[in-house]
């Protein structure tokens, strides 16, 4: 089957007892144990309920993995891979990350004494020096938050130690435009608040893997853990997953518009979006991704006071942290996201915008009068 296809019916036959087509809710925390002793499907939620192993299921398709856990928030993701390491273990990580897992790392080199060191991944050939260390886990995204850098995933995965994890963050491609596991990757997460949910109403998290030798490990984290994701988020997840493929089309589309329009303004400095020519990793992006995302950022001509009077300016995207949603979104990485953990390349005169579903036409006038007002 085809993505599309999988997104509607993949794991989800009507079910056979009503004939429903759309999956039940099952809200049960708790199962029937038929006798005791004898192992059975699901016998309490916090380690596997119906609705929500639906969705794993899905999503494990559409990633081409063989499991997933569907988790509380993508920083519970986050979490769940880091039990991995053990003090002492050294992590690479890409400096251009979300803030969230940068701080979760800094805490564990604090508390845990595991070593981190940030670089620049798309910069291979220092890349290629580190890689000599015994490297534990490996971690990045691509395309990254906020400067849209895109990493060579396969030639990471061809260069690495074996015993090295590597682990990509796919939450700006989402399954639709990148499979990490199929470039070589060893562990997928997600932030599904993002692009997975599509709606801005849903917090959560996955992590998809092809590893069955880390499968035991995850579901005793899962267990032991419990940041699980309830039976109704798990709902409107697989909802949203029957629409992701549209809606990424459509994200890219007005994205690579919007991007274009922002090349030719004499107000903007440099626009950072994979799907232009002028991007350094256009080449790359071309060969491990079927689409560029809707997420695209751009330096502003001036200083902060510039960048946060265009931001006060727009209508239609709304300032707000967040992306990967019908609605446009706009904001100061510096300020907002990225101020406590941001990599030096975040400057004050960075803006990242979150480009929607809107009509491509009023999103560009949009963006005009902002630039009219300054
Ligand atoms: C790339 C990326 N990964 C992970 C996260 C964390 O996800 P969540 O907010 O769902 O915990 C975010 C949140 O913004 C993100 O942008």
């Amino acid at each position: 089957m085809k993505f599309q296809t999988k997104a509607i019916h993949s794991s989800q036959s009507p079910d056979s007892q009503t004939g429903a087509v759309v999956t039940p809710i099952v809200t049960s925390t708790t199962f029937r144990i038929k006798e005791p002793g004898k192992p059975v499907e699901y016998d309490y939620s916090r380690v596997s309920t119906p609705t929500r192993k639906t969705l794993e299921n899905c999503m494990a398709d559409l990633e081409k993995g063989s499991y997933c856990f569907a988790l509380a928030s993508g920083c519970s993701a986050l979490h769940i891979v880091s039990q991995l390491l053990k003090p002492g273990d050294f992590v690479l990580m890409e400096e251009d990350s979300y803030g969230g897992s940068l701080r979760l790392l800094e805490h564990l080199k604090k508390v845990q004494g595991i070593q981190v060191k940030l670089i620049d991944f798309s910069n291979l050939e220092q890349l290629k020096k580190e890689l000599h260390f015994k490297v534990k886990m490996i971690f990045l995204e691509s395309p990254t938050n906020p400067l849209l850098k895109i990493i060579d995933i396969p030639a990471i995965a061809k260069q690495k130690a074996s015993e090295s994890l590597l682990v990509v963050d796919n939450t700006f491609s989402s399954p639709y435009f990148q499979n990490p596991l199929d470039l070589g990757a060893d562990i997928v997460i997600h932030s599904a608040t993002k692009y997975i949910g599509g709606h801005s109403d849903c917090l959560a998290g996955l992590l998809i893997s092809n590893r069955l030798d880390l499968k035991e490990s995850f579901t005793f984290f899962n267990k032991t853990i419990g940041s699980v994701l309830s039976p109704f988020d798990s709902y409107l997840l697989l909802r949203s997953l029957k629409t992701l493929a549209l809606r990424m089309e459509r994200h890219h589309e007005n994205a690579l518009e919007l991007a274009h329009f922002l090349e030719k303004q004499a107000q903007v400095d440099q626009v950072f979006y994979p799907g232009l020519k002028s991007h350094k990793g256009h080449e790359i992006a071309k060969k491990q991704m079927r689409g560029f995302g809707g997420v695209l950022s751009f330096i502003i001509k001036g200083k902060q006071k510039q960048a946060l009077s265009f931001l006060k300016q727009l209508k239609i995207f709304t300032l707000a942290e967040s992306l990967g949603a019908v609605e446009s979104l706009a904001e100061h990485p510096l300020t907002m996201t990225h101020g406590a953990y941001g990599s030096s390349s975040v400057t004050e005169s960075l803006i990242r915008l979150s480009v929607g579903l809107e009509d491509i036409e009023d999103l560009i006038q949009d963006v005009q009068q902002a630039f009219s007002c300054l």
